[in-house]
């Protein structure tokens, strides 16, 4: 099902409003090229193709790109992993992970990422991972409001995570029996 932008078009004397509308997919091979080049302009933390193939390999279904018309202009990628839970003490869980998400600069607040991860939640859940976990930079304002406004909260920070030096807060949120609005991850 696609969604709707309205997005305020605007010109040296006017502004207009128009009607976009974007769709979601699950990632496929074509797709990376694309999704290097939102990688590369959106986020400083960049990786190789082999990485990005990887991911969708560890989980195909969780692995979300945005278009809208034929261009591709947002993707989330996620990864299944094991271990202690940060929530439930001494509970070994299945762990969905949040690793990269990314929508272009003129697309963004339109709801794009929202979808992105309410989809990748779904998938996640459907893998039966328990809770889902991500990094943050504790400057990005920005991402830190999107995650907590689809339930995600601080689990705990790592000083010096990222490879400048700046501290990261790990946010979880739980999976199990949480039934989330959005259409299915399975298109
Ligand atoms: N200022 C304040 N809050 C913002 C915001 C902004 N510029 N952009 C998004 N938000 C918050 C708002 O609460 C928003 O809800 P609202 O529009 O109803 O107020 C909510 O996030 C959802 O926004 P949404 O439109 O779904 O997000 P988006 O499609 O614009 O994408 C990012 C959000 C973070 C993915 C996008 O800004 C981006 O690609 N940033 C660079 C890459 C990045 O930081 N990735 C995250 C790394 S952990």
């Amino acid at each position: 099902m696609p969604y709707s932008i309205h997005a305020i078009t605007c010109g040296a004397r006017i502004a207009m409003l128009t009607e976009t509308e974007f769709s979601l997919r699950q990632f496929n091979t074509r797709d990376l090229e694309s999704v290097i080049e939102i990688n590369r302009t959106c986020l400083p933390e960049n990786y190789a193709s082999f990485f990005f193939m990887d991911t969708f390999q560890n989980c195909p279904s969780a692995f979300r790109v945005a278009e809208v018309g034929t261009r591709t202009v947002g993707y989330i990628m996620c990864r299944i992993e094991h271990g202690f839970s940060d929530v439930k003490r001494l509970k070994f869980v299945r762990k969905g992970h949040i690793i990269s998400i990314a929508v272009m600069p003129e697309f963004r607040r339109a709801g794009i990422a929202s979808e992105l991860v309410k989809q990748a939640l779904n998938a996640l859940q459907e893998m039966k991972a328990d809770e889902c976990y991500l990094e943050v930079r504790e400057t990005n304002e920005t991402a830190i409001e999107l995650y907590e406004k689809l339930g995600f909260s601080l689990a705990r920070r790592v000083p010096h995570y990222y490879a400048d030096g700046a501290e990261a807060l790990v946010m979880v949120a739980p999976l199990a029996g949480n039934a989330r609005s959005s259409q299915s991850a399975q298109a």
